[in-house]
């Protein structure tokens, strides 16, 4: 097959679901914001990564909802400037799952998940207590993508403070994979487990 996105046949929603079935395991951001009057939102985004070390920034992306409104995810983050990626795990993927449904405004998703939320240190929204690995942000900069349908806002954070439970610490102080267990996200409503991490090492080169 041999796709010419602007040639084809298939909408932007082809292309979407095309691509979304190899750019994978995507890492899933469980992303906890506070409305201006103080409610929780939690929500999971797989258009998740982290973009720039020095600074360290991560993007989140969410897309528009079908009637073009923004998620309120994003509407948080645009009238309060702060949000906190809990890290998706095998053991929370249910919840994960629920917190994807699209409740009123206002409602909050961790009380429809049985997720907790627990005091961050540096910003309002709070941390996933279930999550061992929850990282407090301040927004940096939106980049959007357009008004059309689909068309994402890139959102990028800067990590004021990361959160790691002690026992997924190796010797080095690093997060153990074997310990973590991530849950990737594929096509469709397709998943992936971490259950058997392995090393490759980038053959060194001498560049005279
Ligand atoms: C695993 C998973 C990943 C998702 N990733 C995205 C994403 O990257 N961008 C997006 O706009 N929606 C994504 N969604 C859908 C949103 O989570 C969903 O629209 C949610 O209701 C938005 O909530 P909010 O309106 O409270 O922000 C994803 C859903 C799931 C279950």
């Amino acid at each position: 097959m041999y796709v010419d996105v602007q040639a084809s046949e298939l909408d932007w929603r082809g292309v979407y679901w095309l691509c979304i079935g190899f750019i994978n395991p995507r890492p899933i951001a469980l992303v906890a914001t506070v409305a201006s009057d103080g409610r929780h939102n939690l929500a999971p985004f797989s258009f998740y990564n982290m973009v720039s070390a020095n600074p360290p920034v991560v993007m989140i992306c969410p897309a528009p909802r079908r009637d073009g409104s923004p998620k309120d995810t994003l509407r948080n983050i645009r009238e309060t400037g702060q949000f906190v990626v809990a890290t998706v795990t095998e053991a929370i993927g249910e919840a994960m799952a629920a917190c994807g449904a699209d409740l009123p405004y206002g409602e909050s998703e961790f009380e429809f998940s049985g997720l907790t939320p627990a005091p961050a240190r540096q910003v309002r929204p709070p941390l996933v207590r279930e999550s061992p690995v929850n990282i407090e942000c301040n927004l940096r900069q939106t980049v959007s993508f357009g008004t059309q349908p689909g068309a994402g806002t890139a959102v990028f954070g800067d990590i004021l403070a990361v959160h790691v439970a002690d026992w997924l610490l190796d010797a080095q102080g690093l997060v153990d994979p074997h310990k973590l267990r991530t849950l990737g996200r594929l096509g469709e409503n397709w998943y992936c487990r971490v259950v058997e991490p392995f090393e490759l090492h980038v053959p060194k080169v001498d560049r005279q």
